[in-house]
């Protein structure tokens, strides 16, 4: 049985679906997939769909796909890209954070489990509600702001030293993986920003064309929406496209210290 999650009645996992095993097949790999339907008013559940490997593509996303299509049309799922540049498809796969677009069925576990990410209310299935996460990055405005007028005739230029100190923050994709898996976030993410946001903060800070660093950490300088972070790492540890929050963060509080001396 799938372990109860919470404390009321209402929100404990049941042992849902198992669905038909593929005919003919001789490659099959099982999917224990979390299904929730707030509307129904019955509790969450875990299916248990079987998919024939030698008909779907490598990717758990193709399983999921197949799933909605040929099985059971009323999954619900998040995905766009379908190559690891949209962030859509961030889920807890076998116990992880990850993207369901770049994991391969074959990396893992037989039956391999699937979560929506945790420490967000669940819209329906694997869908959750992400509408506080990108609150919380508006809130850093995450944009160019500057004083002093554009260029006449070019663009607000960059050197290539000063376009490199982007490297590790440009390429996050936003899924959120990293502030699904943060303690600190599951305790204070009412004013914690997370460490996706705060990676976020980072890249507008360290950008030379950007003319309100003073302003951008007097609005960081805070006990909760910064110090929340004790740099246990679980962040940097699940980002899938390899970049390390936590380090970030810890950059931030030394340009708060150094500003300070
Ligand atoms: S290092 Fe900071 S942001 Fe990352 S998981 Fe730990 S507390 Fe959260
Ligand atoms: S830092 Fe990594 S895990 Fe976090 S939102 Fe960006 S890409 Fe996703
Ligand atoms: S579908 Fe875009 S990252 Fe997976």
């Amino acid at each position: 049985m799938p372990p109860a999650s919470g404390t009321s009645p209402a929100s404990r996992i049941e042992q849902g679906k198992t669905w038909p095993e593929p005919q003919g097949a001789t490659r099959v790999r099982h999917l224990r997939i979390f299904r929730y339907d707030p509307e129904s008013g019955n509790n969450p559940r875990v299916d248990t769909f079987a998919i024939d490997r030698d008909k779907c593509g490598p990717m758990l996303l193709d399983a999921l796909i197949k799933i909605k299509n040929e099985i059971d049309p009323t999954f619900a799922f998040r995905r766009s890209c379908r190559e690891g540049i949209c962030g859509s498809c961030a889920m807890n796969i076998d116990g992880t954070n990850w993207l369901a677009c770049i994991r391969a069925l074959d990396e893992m576990n037989e039956p391999a489990t699937v979560y929506p990410l945790n420490n967000m209310d669940v819209v329906k299935d694997l869908v959750g509600d992400q509408a506080h996460l990108f609150a919380q990055l508006h809130s850093i405005k995450p944009w160019l702001r500057t004083r002093t007028p554009a260029p006449a005739n070019s663009e607000r230029l960059q050197s290539p030293e000063e376009r490199a100190k982007l490297d590790g923050d440009y390429e996050c994709i936003l899924c959120f993986c990293c502030t699904s898996g943060c303690p600190s976030h599951w305790w204070n993410g009412d004013r914690f920003l997370g460490p996706a946001v705060l990676l976020q903060a980072h890249r507008w800070l360290v950008d030379s064309r950007d003319e309100a660093t003073d302003e951008r950490l007097d609005e960081l300088e805070d006990p909760f929406k910064l110090y929340r972070c004790h740099t246990i790492l679980n962040c940097t540890r699940t980002c899938p496209k390899g970049l390390n929050p936590g380090k970030k963060i810890a950059e931030i509080k030394l340009m708060i210290q150094q500003r300070r001396s």
